[in-house]
């Protein structure tokens, strides 16, 4: 990697200016339309940019093109997916990905990578969960700002995407969803927030769905007013591929791009709305301007780059490795010793699972064979492979079985693959259910029967319901999905070669029904309604209590760590937590600090418990050190749907470190100020609200106390009567109760008036 190249350099923007300047309207919407598959318009004096998926590995195509992984690609890094990657919980280390993407793109000449794709991971059964971070905001957006950084850092574009609210597969060029305020914002947009203020991508790609109602592509309250207007966007919305119904529309909403090519109809009813006067130029302006600049900022990153096959298979070998998670190691039974015989159990560990189907599907520069990578691990091992089971359930499966469990019974020690085939996941398409194959399940209580020494190993690109291989596995690896180095990183956290830090990224249910979005997924008549609200993954989880099998956050390692101390200090309007923790083991390892906020005396509707920081510390064994984490103030932020802003409740927080959020270590409570959210005054708002106004209980209670002796509360009111009478809207009560003549209510909204312009005044 060389050049840093910042986006907003000014002879870009400059550039930009001049050469739109030059241009006809008819040039400006041409500029608007891919030129093909994968490439925008060269237009005067504006070159063409390739655009290409994204987002795990470089899914060039300089034969036949197509957006759902049919037709081939040239060779490329297939690193760990999005599910894989967030459970390193390390944005250095997608930083690191994300430039060494830059390198393979540069290479190929592309100018802007596809990716990342930053959905919420609203249910375990969306198809698309493999290429997606988490189920938390903050650790979506964490991990995508450093990607994004570390991708544009070597002069390729991002494009963040699916913008917005796109948690299902099925119907998802149709689809509604439909979502309250706070959980559009608090949850499914956060993570774009972050990502678009703090990374500043090229271009965010907008989404087939609809937004309560609305398509993503013409949703002008989205790609207006809240991502240019309110965060500050000054790139390119490029459409998903064929998800402009109407490009005028789209055109007028905040659209810059549409993709794919050829879109000539189109560019020509551009024109010609402009000239009927149905669309405002300026739009068509913006559009051109923002393409302009996203081609003239590839051509200003170009790099002659040729990438080291080797290095970046080493590469996506450490960040497998890190991003495996031990859910369980009962009586220590890893890390395994490398002698004595050993079976290789499961088709996955000749054939791996390591990544999905559809769009981002990557041809790999080599393949990591599980089998051979423990073979080479452990080479004085006496080895035996059977494959147990076919992926697809057909063939000869009686025998696969018989030949696994024999192969169990006269060894040490078992290691089984299981998980889900590339048919069973993919993008286009949800699952109905999380159940491992039921061949799979079997064959565990089988091997696990003869052989108590038994490893399972996972590779899925969403949640299994765990709770059968829980109950007959001591010790389990969730690899979710790897990349091409998945084998050499699986059998380095096998013999120990690497002491496991990963953590999950989602919760894993004890059953798909406990999941809250279940009951609402994936919605029917093309609308699916969030029901849920704000309590997604681990908040709906932990909000009504319930049990579940592997939290959010939750990860084991090869030795333990103590939390010795917690302090909170405000810093500016961040507050700074600095936790101390110990290696208590004997092997050095990697700890993940996890910081929760809770905020026991809200008055507004709440989960439990958010994450709002995290951090990492590498510790050898008996040493301590401190680490660091900010929190930020927009993070302890809620969404006031009444105001439209994001809001800090006043208030005390309790903040917890922990090594996952249910196992909280140390806590501190500290109490910070809010921000003021006084509503403006009117008829309909209650007694309770005025009279815990100061200024408001004192003029109206002179005012109204000979006509409503009671609005104060009354000191001869019980206290029942006193919340009773606190509930009512004051226009309604002084006109049905208090005998408030139409002079009386007049008289009382100018004192309301008054009172609100002093509000105003303060
Ligand atoms: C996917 C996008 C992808 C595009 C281009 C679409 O089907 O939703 O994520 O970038 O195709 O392949």
């Amino acid at each position: 990697m060389t050049d840093i190249l910042e986006p907003t350099t000014a002879s870009v923007e400059d550039m930009t200016t001049e050469a739109v300047r030059a241009l006809s309207l008819a040039q400006k919407a041409a500029l608007g339309g891919g030129a093909s598959f994968w490439q925008t318009k060269e237009v005067s004096d504006i070159p063409s940019a390739v655009l290409t998926d994204g987002p795990h590995g470089v899914r060039f195509q300089s034969g036949a093109s197509d957006h759902l992984g049919i037709s081939g690609s040239d060779p490329a890094t297939c690193f760990p997916p999005a599910v894989g990657l967030a459970q390193s919980w390390d944005p250095e280390l997608g930083s690191r990905v994300g430039a060494a993407l830059a390198d393979e793109a540069q290479s190929a000449g592309v100018g802007v990578l596809l990716g990342p794709g930053i959905n919420i991971k609203r249910d375990p059964r969306c198809g698309r969960n493999f290429e997606y971070f988490s189920e938390d905001p903050l650790l979506t957006g964490v991990l995508g700002a450093a990607w994004v950084r570390g991708l544009q850092s070597g002069g390729v574009g991002a494009s963040l995407k699916h913008f917005a609210a796109n948690n299902t597969e099925h119907d998802r060029m149709r689809s509604s969803s439909e979502i309250d305020a706070r959980p559009l914002r608090e949850i499914y947009l956060r993570a774009f927030e972050r990502v678009v203020r703090d990374a500043r991508p090229w271009t965010v790609m907008c989404s087939y769905n609809r937004i309560n109602g609305v398509l993503a592509s013409q949703n002008h309250w989205l790609l207006t007013d809240v991502l240019r207007d309110e965060w500050g966007f000054e790139g390119a919305v490029v459409s998903d591929w064929g998800a402009v119904a109407d490009r005028v529309a789209a055109v007028a909403a905040g659209l810059d791009l549409q993709m794919p090519g050829d879109t000539s109809v189109d560019d020509d009813a551009v024109v010609t709305a402009v000239e009927n006067g149905m669309l405002d130029p300026s739009a068509v302006d913006r559009a051109a301007r923002a393409v302009a600049r996203t081609a003239l900022l590839a051509r200003n990153g170009r790099r002659n780059v040729t990438y080291d096959v080797e290095a970046h298979h080493a590469l996506a070998r450490e960040v497998a490795g890190r991003s495996i998670v031990l859910l369980k190691n009962d009586n220590d039974l890893l890390p395994l010793t490398p002698s004595g015989s050993i079976a290789v159990l499961g088709s996955f560990a000749t054939e791996p699972r390591f990544q999905g189907g559809g769009s981002s599907h990557v041809n790999p520069t080599r393949i990591d064979s599980p089998l051979e990578e423990i073979r080479s691990a452990a080479p004085t091992a006496r080895i035996v492979h059977a494959k147990g089971f076919t992926t697809d359930g057909f063939g000869p499966t009686e025998i696969l079985h018989t030949e696994a469990v024999q192969a169990a019974a006269g060894t040490d020690v078992a290691i089984l693959f299981l998980g889900l085939a590339a048919n069973q996941e993919s993008e286009g398409f949800d699952r109905d259910h999380i159940e491992l194959p039921v061949e799979q399940v079997s064959l565990l209580e089988a091997v696990v029967a003869v052989q108590p020494n038994t490893v399972v190993v996972l590779s899925s690109g969403g949640v299994l319901r765990l709770s059968p291989v829980h109950a007959a596995a001591p010790a389990i690896l969730n690899g979710a999905l790897l990349g091409q180095a998945a084998g050499g990183a699986i059998a380095d956290v096998l013999f120990g070669a690497i002491n496991p830090s990963g953590r999950l990224a989602e919760t894993i249910p004890l059953r798909l029904q406990d999941a809250p979005s279940f009951p609402h997924f994936p919605g029917e008549h093309s609308r699916v309604r969030y029901g849920e609200g704000i309590f997604v993954g681990y908040r709906g989880y932990d909000v009504r209590d319930q049990e579940v099998l592997y939290p959010f956050g939750h990860g084991l390692s090869y030795t333990s760590f103590a939390y010795e101390a917690l302090t909170l200090t405000a810093d500016g309007p961040d507050l700074v937590a600095c936790v101390t923790v110990r290696n208590t083991g004997t092997r050095e390892g990697r700890e993940i600090v996890q910081l929760y906020a809770s905020m026991p005396g809200s008055v507004i509707s709440r989960a439990p418990r958010e994450l709002v920081g995290f951090g990492t510390i590498n510790l050898a064994p008996g040493k301590s050190a401190e680490v660091r984490i900010r929190i930020e103030r927009r993070d302890l932020a809620y969404w006031h749907d009444q105001l439209e802003r994001w809001v800090v409740e006043g208030g005390d927080y309790r903040i917890t470190a922990g090594a996952s959020s249910r196992d909280p270590r140390l806590e501190q409570t500290l109490s910070i100020e809010g921000n003021s959210i006084q509503l403006p005054f009117d008829l309909e708002s209650t007694i309770g609200e005025l009279m815990a106004h100061p200024a408001a209980a004192e003029a109206l209670g002179a005012t109204f106390a000979p006509v409503m002796p009671t609005l104060q509360g009354g000191d001869d009111l019980g206290m029942d009567m006193a919340k009773m009478m606190a509930s009512l809207p004051i226009g309604r009560a002084l006109k049905n109760f208090g005998g408030g003549s139409p002079e009386a209510l007049q008289h009382l909204q100018e004192l309301l008036d008054h009172i609100n312009a002093q509000a105003l005044q303060e």
